[in-house]
């Protein structure tokens, strides 16, 4: 999709604060953070894994899944949303944890529980009565409200009685209904109820329709638990499996801070979450729990939680321990050794229980603390004093020994020991290095934070200048240079604007033009932020024969800055620019400069005058190694390609962008932009699939803002296709949390107007149309023609679309009102219609289009070769899913003139299209329309029935929803298809979710809208 100018990203971190904002200071600015994500995120595979099971268990046999995983990594999260589900599909669920208490205390714990529940489930009379005579009794030994325990002299035969007694009442419970029995944390259980357990699990073959689910901490499974043995005895029975519970990846990771937040966290926020917690749910939790910053350290509770194995460890380990720590998440053996002054022996010697524990694991060259926040915790608890003296040692020691970390390391990490040494004189001049080395290893974040460090420090150094050979002016220009590659904005912004505040435009005029140009360049990013009065000043300090350099950064800003309609002087400065800066032998501002003239040329539709100019500009840039300019001309170059029709070139060009971004360290700003630029073209040839690996790869990223509402659009659009309507919303919906209030006066038309015309063309998927019709109107009166023509068809051909389906709803309703609001929106787009130019095959191919889906009256040969004029622009651009729609709608159009023949072959060519698309919704528009003029879809084939394949319904679902869409209530449908008045509501609550909506109304409204029930004539 995107665009002209640049990249990338709002980063929308806080207003910045006097002093420096430090990144990574992880800021909360509303306190009312909800406890806990609403919804599970990201573990479908695991309930997947799950739901099998409990199927499995009612066809064939029993079945037992064992779930390991971490402290807090989301085993019960994950076990109780199984059972909420498995109990609404109607099966009874029964739950019981063991207790952390020695292993002693408490007997049978979990099956304590477990009869609790059913007497609470039943009453005590009636669990009584699922036992053969007297057997009840048996549990009063576990849960008085059975009574007195029978009296048995020989404890063995009681034991064995209470295990055959819970057997038996398993197996009477199965009866009835599916039963899923949960005992959760056993690595706490207790000796006895060890044995049930494995008793229970080994007589599996003789149950039907019982899963057993067990949950421990795999984490504190050391080599000599007991319930190892146990595990291991248990997983080789056929019918038990075992899941691992992994760690939230990045984008879930994200996701769960966005719903507990209930916003979409800053980058920065997301960021530092992921980094400490490394997604582990539990310490998000907690994490974001602890209030506006997360730079105080960690709670309380969280800090006993992780600390409590290593506490538990021998005082000289411990130690050891500790030291560790201060190297950072992984240390190398060889330099612990150096610091700890200890043996090799010595140091394994005293490592060996905190791996052992699983505190620590090894990999033969050194150790890496299990998780972060248990690093962080151990190194909290230093005290003030230890902590300087640790970093200093660590500092001196790699200072001597720069080997003992992995090459390219060194200079960082000693600046770091420095810097938690608080020895500011050592920590600014090895910060500088570092920053140095980073920047040419293309780290531009960490060049970043390095440089904001030496900001930081700059005033506790009496003589900061002369230690590192650089002014403080010279500083932050490199912070500024380094913020607009690392992608942070804002914080460019501010140093930018302090750098202004510093210089003096006089005596330093060159200095000064180069700062407004970096403030203009970032202001490109950003918000609303006029970058015009910041040039002009430039420019006026930097006058011909000045600074030729100089003078032609501004000028190539300035071209990429001006609005479209002003593009004579958008060209003459970039022309300038050119010149200039091949002049002053400043290839990347040249290849800049060109990059701005080509795209003036094809926005007026010059296009193989742009083509060669992008070419131009590439060879200039490449020749130089003049990155940001080829990754400019990457993004551009694409997009015009792409707006062309050049699908397949549009996605090569911009490709081969990502493979640059990636080796310029920008995988995730401009890569993922340029993703987005892949993806556009790769959905509009209809190779979905593909397209959506695309989006994927990048989300996992962790993508800026605005890349990620194209990427999710992109994704919305593809979803909507397929008949994903739950998707598609999902989508949307964080598209328009990610835009948020985002209005920039040149790029925002690239996200709202799609983002209208994908809400309008899913509400009317899911029956609203009348809001599709509100929604296509809110937005008409804010588009500008002079940019956004490309974005504006596709939602001109929406809204047409929408208030013809919308007025056909409203007289069917006899809804005066609503009719005439639909045919006033058609009215307004056809008069903006009128006005908009449609420059190339793809924008002829949209207006060609719009124009068929406007009624007009004339039915028959008019309207036929007007839609099989746009089925033929469609098909030249190759984009099958416009065509078969194209198609389809002639069809119709044949029909309205008894052309029969016609219709059938239109038909059957849009059938096997949207086949092969797997567009399922129009698939079965398609059948519709077949089905009711009697067409077959293949050659001598027969009428197809209509049926349930449109939006993944099951045959049953798709019954259940056909007595829905007749208005029957819940116990009519049970009663119709003799199933349970609970069955049926699940299925209807399936099926709201399938279709996306949220009452019976809308699921009839969509049945209807997709001709789901129309009679066959
Ligand atoms: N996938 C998830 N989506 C949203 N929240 C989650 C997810 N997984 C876990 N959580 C939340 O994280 C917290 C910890 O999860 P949970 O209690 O399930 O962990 P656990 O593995 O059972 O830990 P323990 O070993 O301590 O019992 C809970 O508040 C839970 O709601
Ligand atoms: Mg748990």
């Amino acid at each position: 999709m995107l665009s002209v100018g640049q990249p990338e990203t709002v980063a929308d971190q806080e207003a910045a604060e006097p002093g420096w904002p430090v990144r990574g200071d992880g800021m909360l600015d509303d306190v009312n953070v909800r406890v806990s994500s609403p919804v599970m995120v990201g573990r479908a595979g695991p309930l997947a894994v799950l739901e099998a099971a409990l199927a499995r268990s009612r066809s064939d046999s029993s079945s037992v899944v064992l779930v390991g995983g971490e402290a807090g990594v989301g085993k019960s999260r994950l076990v109780s949303d199984f059972g909420r589900r498995a109990q609404a599909a109607g099966a009874r669920v029964l739950v019981g944890g063991c207790l952390e208490i020695g292993t002693d205390g408490l007997p049978f714990a979990p099956f304590t529980a477990i009869l609790r529940g059913l007497v609470r489930d039943l009453g005590p009379d009636g669990a009584a009565d699922l036992l053969p005579g007297g057997a009840a009794r048996e549990f009063a030994r576990l849960l008085p409200e059975f009574g007195e325990p029978v009296p048995e002299a020989d404890a063995g035969v009681a034991r064995v009685r209470l295990f055959e007694q819970m057997l038996a009442l398993v197996e009477r419970l199965s009866e009835s209904e599916p039963l899923v029995l949960v005992v959760e944390d056993a690595h706490w259980a207790d000796r006895s109820t060890r044995d049930l357990l494995a008793f229970l699990i080994g007589s599996q073959p003789i149950l039907d329709c019982v899963l057993i689910v067990v949950t421990y901490r795999s984490d504190e499974l050391h080599r000599t638990h007991p319930l190892r043995p146990l595990l291991a005895e248990l997983s080789r029975m056929r019918w038990v499996e075992r899941l691992e519970l992994a760690r939230l990846g990045r984008l879930d990771s994200d996701e769960l801070v966005a719903r507990i937040l209930g916003r979409e966290p800053d980058p920065a926020l997301a960021d530092e979450v992921y980094r400490r917690t490394e997604g582990n749910p539990l310490f998000i939790e907690e994490l974001l729990r602890c209030g506006r910053s997360l730079a105080d350290g960690l709670p309380e509770s969280l800090r006993d939680l992780v600390l409590d194995a290593a506490q538990r460890l021998p005082e000289e380990t411990q130690d050891v321990l500790r030291a560790a720590s201060g190297g950072g998440q992984y240390v190398g053996h060889e330099l612990l050794a150096a610091v700890t002054d200890l043996t090799d022996d010595a140091l394994a010697r005293r490592l060996r229980p905190a791996v052992a524990s699983n505190v620590l694991t090894a990999d033969g060259e050194g150790y890496a603390f299990r998780h972060a926040l248990i690093r962080e915790a151990v190194h909290d608890d230093l005290l003030p004093g230890e902590r300087t003296r640790l970093h200093t040692r660590f500092a001196e020691v790699l200072g001597a020994n720069p080997g003992l970390v992995p090459p390219g390391r060194s200079a960082i990490e000693q600046a770091n020991h420095w810097y938690y040494a608080h020895d500011n004189a050592c920590a600014l001049k090895s910060a500088w290095q570092a920053a140095g080395a980073a920047e040419a290893a293309l780290a531009y974040a960490e060049q970043l934070s390095l440089l904001s460090r030496v900001l930081e420090l700059w005033d506790k150094v009496p003589d900061a200048a002369e230690r590192i050979g650089a002014s403080h002016l010279t500083v932050l220009q490199r912070t500024a240079a380094a913020a607009q590659a690392a992608g942070d904005y804002q914080l460019g912004i501010a140093i930018a604007s302090a750098g202004l505040k510093e210089v003096d435009q006089l005596a330093e005029p060159v200095q000064a033009a180069h700062l407004l140009e970096r403030r203009a360049a970032l202001y490109l990013y950003t918000d609303g932020d006029d970058a015009s009065a910041d040039l002009q000043l430039a420019l006026k300090l930097v006058p011909p024969g000045v600074d030729d350099a100089a003078r032609a950064r501004v000028l190539a800003n300035q071209a990429r800055q001006l609005p479209a309609p002003r593009w004579v002087e958008a060209q003459a400065a970039a022309e300038e620019a050119a010149v200039l800066a091949s002049k002053a032998g400043d290839p990347g501002t040249q290849a800049t400069a060109m990059c701005e003239l080509a795209i003036i040329k094809a926005r007026s539709g010059a296009n193989p005058a742009a083509l060669e100019l992008f070419a131009e500009a590439r060879t200039v840039a490449g020749q130089a190694n003049a990155w940001a300019s080829m990754l400019q001309i990457a993004v551009n170059e694409s997009h015009f390609l792409e707006g062309m029709g050049e699908h397949d070139r549009a996605a090569q060009a911009a490709r081969a962008g990502i493979a640059q971004a990636q080796a310029y360290g920008l995988a995730r700003s401009t890569g993922t932009f340029l993703a987005i630029n892949v993806a556009e073209p790769l959905a509009a040839l209809g190779r979905w699939d593909e397209a959506i690996e695309v989006i994927d790869h990048a989300l996992a990223l962790s993508p800026p803002h605005l890349n990620r509402v194209g990427l999710r659009l992109l994704a919305a659009e593809i979803a909507l296709r397929r008949g994903e309507l739950a998707a598609a919303q999902d989508n949307l919906a964080a598209a328009q949390a990610a835009l948020g209030g985002y209005r920039h006066p040149r790029y925002g038309d690239q996200y709202l107007l799609p983002l209208v015309q994908l809400r309008a063309e899913l509400w009317l998927a899911q029956g609203r149309s009348a809001d599709a019709v509100e929604v296509v109107a809110s937005v008409l009166d804010r588009i500008d023609l002079s940019d956004g023509a490309r974005y504006v068809w596709p939602l001109l051909i929406a809204g047409a679309t929408v208030s013809v389906a919308a007025a056909q709803d409203a007289t069917a309703r006899r809804d005066r009102a609503g009719a005439e609001q639909a045919s006033d929106l058609l009215a307004r787009l056809i008069e903006l219609s009128g006005r908009m130019d449609a420059a190339g095959p793809a924008q002829q191919a949209g207006k060609l289009t719009f124009a068929a889906s406007v009624p007009t009256g004339a039915a028959g040969p008019d309207a036929l070769a007007a839609w099989d004029e746009a089925a033929a622009a469609w098909g030249k651009l190759k984009q099958p899913y416009q065509l078969a729609a194209a198609l389809l709608r002639a069809a119709e159009a044949a029909l309205a003139s008894a052309n029969r023949d016609g219709a059938a072959e239109r038909l059957r060519r849009a059938a096997e299209l949207a086949n092969e698309l797997g567009a399922r919704p129009l698939r079965e528009e398609i059948g519709a329309v077949a089905r009711n003029s009697r067409i077959a879809l293949e050659p001598n084939g027969a009428i197809e029935p209509s049926g349930p394949t449109g939006l993944g319904l099951t045959a049953r679902e798709f019954e259940v929803l056909r007595l829905v869409a007749e208005g029957r209530s819940n116990p009519e449908i049970a009663a119709e298809l003799f199933i349970s008045r609970k069955t049926a509501s699940v299925h209807v609550s399936n099926i709201l979710a399938k279709l996306g909506v949220t009452s019976r109304g809308e699921a009839a409204a969509a049945a209807h809208k997709l001709h789901l029930f129309d009679p066959v004539p």
